[in-house]
């Protein structure tokens, strides 16, 4: 963005996105009663073809009927390789509530995509009258899709959110491996005879999280599989917070409190950060640029690096 400012994502808490079946209407009310940010009510891969009509038909009654509160409601539609789409657009924006906020577009290949779903839902907007336009949020799970990531985040003033999909990613590339997000077995630097496990995900994450910052784009980490394992998915989320992503997937209720706990900036971290904005007004203030913190180097980068965490945590308490 070189002289211009680096666009600022959607200002709203983004740290847990709750996942349900579309075609499950009996957790519905148990989602929206959940303390996840975001609510995604999913058409695509976790219903059956043969439910995919009903299920439409459930998530747009729960539009209407459904009290969900301050959360951000999204749903996501089939992909565009697929027969069923066009029909989840039409549907949703023709007789969804105004409740609905966002619409989730999964399997993304490059902006076209995007481009073709925005023409479909303006229309749609600008025939029926919607004066609340739809927001978009990505799925990046294809090498396609992590391959044209930029051009993505670019595509559309309505992207408010992109996140990776690290099962069907890691089939597209051709992973061997079955796991959805965290540790792989195979994945390890051998030290002295001592194995040290690496992290797969690293790269497509960093890629998303760059693409996004560009373009004012929230980055979001996807699924963890293995919802017995609470330490694997805490120590996902935290290295996911650590590179710039601001939430995560819950796939079951039992991952929401682990989200929002690592996406919450800490009372330490935010205690620590202010310290640090302090030190660097009392440097401005001797006509420094730098000065020592706790035995560390702290300069006018710190202050932008401290302003993160503080920034987060005042969007986060007064949202
Ligand atoms: N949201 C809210 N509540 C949920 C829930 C969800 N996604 N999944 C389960 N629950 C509820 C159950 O109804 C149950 O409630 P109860 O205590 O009142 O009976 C409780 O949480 C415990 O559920 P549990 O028995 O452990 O899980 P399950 O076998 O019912 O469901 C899954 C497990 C994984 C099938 C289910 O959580 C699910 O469908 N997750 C989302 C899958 C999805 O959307 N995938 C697409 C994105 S990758
Ligand atoms: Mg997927």
């Amino acid at each position: 963005m070189s002289f211009r400012l680096q666009p600022t994502p959607p200002a709203r808490p983004n740290r847990c996105q709750l996942f349900g079946p579309g075609s499950r209407p009996a957790i519905f009310e148990k989602m929206a009663a959940s303390a996840a940010d975001v609510i995604n009510l999913d058409l695509e891969d976790s219903v059956a073809p043969s439910d995919k009509d009903s299920a439409r038909e459930n998530v747009i009654k729960a539009t209407h009927e459904v009290d969900w509160g301050n959360k951000f409601l999204s749903v996501r539609i089939n992909g565009l390789d697929s027969p069923y789409w066009y029909r989840d657009v039409v549907d949703l924006l023709e007789q969804a509530s105004d409740r609905l906020d966002q619409i989730m577009i999964p399997k993304v290949g490059n902006a076209a995509d995007i481009y073709a779903v925005d023409a479909l839902v303006s229309s749609i907007e600008a025939a029926k009258g919607r004066t609340k336009p739809v927001a978009f949020e990505v799925i990046i799970e294809s090498a396609a899709g992590i391959a044209h990531v930029e051009e993505i985040a670019a595509a559309s003033p309505r992207l408010q959110a992109m996140s990776l999909g690290a099962a069907d990613f890691a089939a597209s590339m051709g992973m061997q491996t079955t796991g959805i997000g965290g540790t792989q077995a195979n994945y390890y630097m051998l030290h002295e005879g001592q194995q040290h496990w690496s992290d797969p995900w690293h790269w497509a994450q960093a890629a998303i999280v760059a693409a996004c910052r560009t373009h004012g784009v929230l980055p979001v980490d996807g699924p963890f599989g293995d919802f017995s394992d609470d330490e694997g998915f805490r120590a996902q989320a935290r290295r996911s917070a650590t590179l710039g992503m601001v939430g995560k997937w819950a796939i079951h209720p039992k991952q929401v409190a682990i989200s929002n706990e690592v996406f919450t900036p800490s009372e330490e971290a935010v205690s620590e950060a202010r310290d640090i904005l302090a030190a660097m007004e009392t440097a401005k203030a001797n006509g420094e640029g730098a000065t020592v913190y706790k035995g560390r180097l702290v300069d006018i980068a710190s202050i932008k690096q401290a302003e993160v965490i503080v920034k987060q945590s005042e969007m986060i308490a007064g949202h």
